[in-house]
Formats: C-alpha cells, sequence, structure tokens
C-alpha cells in the first residue's frame, strides 16, 4: 500500500467565547492518498470547512484552538513553524472556497492576482505564465480574462480562475471546499469535470468537500461523512452509497432527488437540524434525528468499529464505520457595475455601497419600529410610532448608516 499523502489523526478545533468553551470539530481522522479523490460530505454546520482550515492552520479567528496530528508528507504540519507551514500552504496543499467573487481582490486585476502565486519570474513571464494557467482551465478568451478585474467575469469564469491560481504553485493536494455552490447547475459540472480533468494532468490528489452526496458518486475513491464534528462512515464510494450503514448516510441518500423517482413522490429530508456545537447531546449526536434510536443512543456515545465489516452492535446501537482506511464584493448585475478601471467608475462604486447600506439600515429600522407597534405595548408603541412617521418622511439619510 503507498505512503498517505496526508494523515490526520483526532483532529480537533476548539473555540473559546466569553468563557464557554465549544468543540465544533472533535475527533476527525482520514487519510489521502498520493494522486486519490477522497469527498467528506455532511450537512452545513457538520464542521467540514473547519476541519478543511484546520489542516493548515487556516482558521477564521486567532481564538481556534487545534489539537491532533496533521502528517503530509510525513511532516507534522501542525507543529511546523509559520513560515514553513505558509510553504505548505499553497505548494503542497492549495484550496478553492466556496464563493469565488470573495477569494478574488476585485481591483487587481486577474494575471497579478495569479502572477502573486508565481515567484522568480519576470512582469512578461508572469503574465505569459498566467495566461497558459487560464488556457489549461478552458477559459475560452485567456488573454482578455488576464487582463480583466474580477468583476467582469461571471461566476464559472471567476472559478477557472481560482483554480488557476491554485494550480500556480502545483499542489499535491487540491482541497475543494463546496466548490459548485455559489454556480449554476450547468456551470457546477463543467467545474466539477474541470477539476477532475486538471488532477489528472497534474496528478493531484483531490479533497472536495460537498453536502450533496449525489456529487460523489462517479466521480470521487472514497468517501467519509461526518455529522456533528465526526466521522460517522467512512469507505469506497460505491461501498457507502449500495450499502449505507449509518443512519445518517441514509437520510442523505434519501434526500437525493432521483429522475426516476415517482412523480409527484415527496421530496425526502432528515427531520430537525444538525445541534449547535455548544449544545451537543450527551449521547449519540444524531439521537435527537435518528428514527432507530435507542434510550442508550441518548445516554451514550455509540462505539467506533474499525473493520472493514461493520455489524450493528447487541444493544442495538448502529456503530460508527470507519473502513481502514458574505461578503462577495458586489452581488449587483454586471450591467449595474461601475467600471473599476476608471476613477469616476470606482467613486461611483464607492457611492453604490454605502447607498445601499444606508438603505438597508433605513429599512431595518423601520421593521424593528413596526414589530414594537404590532406587540401593542401601550408605553411604546405611540412613541415608535411616530418615529416611523419621522423616518418615512426623512428617507433613508446619510447619518442613519452612522448610528448603527
Ligand atoms: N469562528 C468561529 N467561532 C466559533 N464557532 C465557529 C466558528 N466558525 C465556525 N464555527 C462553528 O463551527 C460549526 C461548523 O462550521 P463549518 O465548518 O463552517 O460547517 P460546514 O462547513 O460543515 O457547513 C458551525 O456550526 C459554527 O457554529
Ligand atoms: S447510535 Fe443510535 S441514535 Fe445514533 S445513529 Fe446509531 S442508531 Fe441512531
Ligand atoms: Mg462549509
Amino acid at each position: 500500500m503507498s505512503v498517505p499523502l496526508l494523515q490526520v489523526d483526532q483532529l480537533a478545533v476548539s473555540f473559546r467565547q466569553e468563557g464557554l468553551e465549544t468543540t465544533p470539530v472533535r475527533s476527525v481522522s482520514l487519510t489521502i492518498l498520493p494522486g486519490e479523490r477522497v469527498a467528506v460530505v455532511g450537512e452545513s454546520g457538520c464542521g467540514k470547512s473547519l476541519t478543511a482550515l484546520a489542516l493548515t492552520r487556516l482558521s477564521p479567528t486567532d481564538r481556534a484552538h487545534v489539537t491532533g496530528r496533521v502528517l503530509f508528507e510525513g511532516a507534522d504540519v501542525l507543529a511546523l513553524s509559520r513560515r514553513e507551514r505558509s510553504a505548505v500552504r499553497g505548494g503542497g496543499i492549495a484550496y478553492v472556497f466556496q464563493d469565488p467573487s470573495a477569494s478574488l481582490n476585485p481591483v487587481m486585476r486577474v494575471h497579478k492576482q495569479i502572477g502573486e502565486c508565481l515567484r522568480g519570474l519576470t512582469h512578461a513571464e508572469r503574465f505569459a505564465a498566467a495566461v497558459g494557467l487560464l488556457t489549461q482551465t478552458g477559459l475560452p478568451d485567456p488573454v482578455r480574462a488576464a487582463q480583466a478585474y474580477p468583476c467582469e467575469l461571471s461566476g464559472g469564469q471567476q472559478q477557472r480562475v481560482v483554480l488557476a491560481m491554485a494550480l500556480a504553485s502545483r499542489p499535491k493536494l487540491l482541497i475543494a471546499d463546496e466548490p459548485t455552490t455559489a454556480l449554476d447547475v450547468t456551470t457546477q459540472r463543467q467545474v466539477l469535470n474541470l477539476i477532475d480533468k486538471l488532477a489528472d494532468a497534474n496528478g493531484m490528489a483531490v479533497l472536495l468537500i460537498t453536502h450533496n452526496l449525489g456529487l460523489v458518486a462517479g466521480r470521487m475513491d472514497r468517501v467519509y461523512v461526518m455529522y456533528a464534528g465526526q466521522v460517522v462512515e467512512s469507505g469506497a464510494v460505491p461501498d457507502v452509497l449500495s450499502r449505507p450503514q449509518h443512519p445518517y448516510t441514509r437520510g442523505l441518500l434519501a434526500a437525493v432527488p432521483m429522475l426516476d423517482a415517482p412523480r409527484n413522490a415527496p421530496l425526502r429530508d432528515i427531520p430537525g437540524t444538525v445541534p449547535s456545537p455548544d449544545a451537543w447531546p450527551t449521547g449519540c449526536a444524531f439521537a435527537p434525528r435518528c428514527e432507530a434510536a435507542s434510550p442508550r443512543c441518548h445516554a451514550e456515545q455509540p462505539p467506533e468499529n474499525k473493520g472493514a465489516k461493520a455489524a450493528f452492535t447487541a444493544a442495538g446501537q448502529n456503530p460508527i464505520r470507519l473502513q481502514p482506511y458574505d461578503t462577495p464584493h458586489c452581488k449587483q448585475p454586471l450591467r449595474l457595475l461601475p467600471n473599476a478601471r476608471t476613477k469616476a467608475g470606482r467613486s461611483r462604486a464607492r457611492r453604490l455601497f454605502f447607498g445601499r447600506r444606508r438603505r438597508i439600515v433605513w429599512h431595518c429600522r423601520r421593521k424593528r419600529l413596526r414589530q414594537i407597534v404590532a406587540c401593542q405595548d401601550p408605553d411604546r408603541a405611540p412613541n415608535a410610532q411616530r418615529r416611523i412617521d419621522a423616518l418615512r418622511r426623512a428617507g433613508p439619510r446619510a447619518d442613519d448608516a452612522q448610528r448603527i
């Protein structure tokens, strides 16, 4: 068996906020072999993104406390110095995130952003390399795209630019965190096919994070199903999809809409929501939503079963089955976008942004006051009504934004 490219043991991420410690990711272990395609699947809030970020200590805040072991090509990434770790990011492990417009700098031309990932080249060489990378991603007019600002490209084109940036440093592992969620359905397939093609061409391993089990079939080699900060089932994709063992995996599979389903068949869902990390249930985290839950499930954690053939435990619990193995810069339609190349365009962009914020603040204040009126609180309602009238007369004013 080949040596794993990435081996994660007992990874946990916790935050301390206002004296309260929460652990959104608790004890995640996973392995990726060189060139392998691995998926992590789970609903929103299961800890998929935090797990991916923690692999290179890229945490959303400085308060995140990461424990466990992350071996990338044999080196413990969590124990590396800051400088060594930044060499792993990009060079060894590259990320593609959900919203391409949030990953790109809106006031920098595309070729300059890609060029930042290319060291030791002259300006002309960097431009040529950026065009080459954009050509690899299948952009129809790579020279024009290289000279454009991100707002001049569509969502699918922006995601291709982000992919080109990720490829610039020739990573060995590409982590794609819901790379198609912000794209329309036709573009989603193109981007996923492109990731496959580029991974084949560059011999790259891929870790695809998604909430859609349907995307995993036929595309990935192995899958880890995550729930409430833990891996609840893992295995080869055909195995997990054809014989899911964990009730959560079965629920996720049942929720995938099928084309051959009878007409008017209701769409299935898993009742309830993922619990918040500050309120993990004592026993099995899935127990409040599980149809097969027994009283014991609510009281104690189910055991882990590391054998390839998992079986139900004597107590009727379903074991955890582990096989050995917003702030997009501008959401306006393109025709309304100001030209970022000119000074007048940039100042129009600023006016648009602040004007929009003022209107939102104005509407929020009116809504809050209307709620007070609706409560019919005799002390507060008349005053609130007077303030609503005053706001309506004044309109969204500049100083409203400053009061929030
Ligand atoms: N900066 C943070 N501080 C505290 N808790 C956080 C932070 N970021 C994420 N979380 C918690 O971690 C949980 C998992 O988040 P995330 O990994 O983004 O989920 P997923 O990617 O599976 O949708 C969230 O429910 C959230 O409560
Ligand atoms: S341990 Fe019990 S509650 Fe949890 S998934 Fe298995 S059967 Fe359901
Ligand atoms: Mg996420």
